[in-house]
């Protein structure tokens, strides 16, 4: 049995070692030839975020009218026409010129009013939609379509310019409407618990 064993596992041996060596050889000759390097572009798509001061917000500017179209052509699909909602969550909560303050129910804090930053919308919109074609949008559009969104949510005016500039300077409407998660030990049964 032990011979056998001995045996066998030679016989195994021998065509493992030299796959292995082939391998090796391979990979040091050419390369491993799974798939295409990514393109700076493509890796820009989704290794890129917006923090809340806007300092990593590139070039580019857009208004709520330029905004609509590309609304209407790329987003109302899923959100409705004025982002309303539709198959999608609605987008917009109160109207230009009248801001939606709060408190929001938890089927209107899809709201873009709802968000502290005005950098969320553009860094959400940016990296995930539309959703039928993420990151297809150029920064002129998302700066177009976050006015849109801001105005017909009462949050600035129609002919506010966007860019990387005025667009974290926007107060949002609901900025102070969160409390922050500080754990408290020992829990107060009388006080509601944030975790
Ligand atoms: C094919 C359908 C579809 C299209 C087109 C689309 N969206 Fe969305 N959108 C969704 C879905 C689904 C979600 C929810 C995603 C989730 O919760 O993970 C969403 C979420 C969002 C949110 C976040 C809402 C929240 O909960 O905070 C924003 C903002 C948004 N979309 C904006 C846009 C904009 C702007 C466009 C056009 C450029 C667009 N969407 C196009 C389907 C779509």
């Amino acid at each position: 049995m032990g011979a056998y064993t001995m045996r066998c596992s030679l016989n195994l041996l021998v065509p493992v070692t030299v796959l292995a060596a082939s391998v090796m050889g391979l990979a040091q000759s050419r390369p491993y030839n799974l798939g295409t390097p990514l393109s700076q572009e493509e890796i820009r798509g989704f290794d890129f975020m917006v923090g809340p001061e806007g300092k990593e917000l590139p070039g580019g500017r857009g208004t709520a009218k330029e905004g609509a179209e590309i609304f209407a052509k790329r987003c109302a699909l899923c959100h409705g026409r004025n982002g309303e909602g539709g198959s999608a969550q609605r987008l917009v909560l109160g109207s230009p010129g009248n801001p939606h303050r709060g408190p929001f129910k938890d089927t209107e804090k899809s709201a873009t009013s709802y968000y502290p930053y005005p950098t969320i919308a553009w860094d959400y919109i940016n990296r995930a939609m539309p959703a039928n074609k993420p990151g297809s949008l150029t920064p002129d559009e998302v700066y177009a379509v976050v006015a849109f969104l801001f105005y017909r949510n009462g949050i600035i005016q129609e002919s506010d310019v966007l860019d990387a500039k005025s667009l974290p300077k926007i107060e949002m409407p609901n900025r102070n409407g969160f409390v922050p998660a500080v754990p408290v030990w020992p829990p107060d049964p009388k006080k509601p618990s944030w975790f």
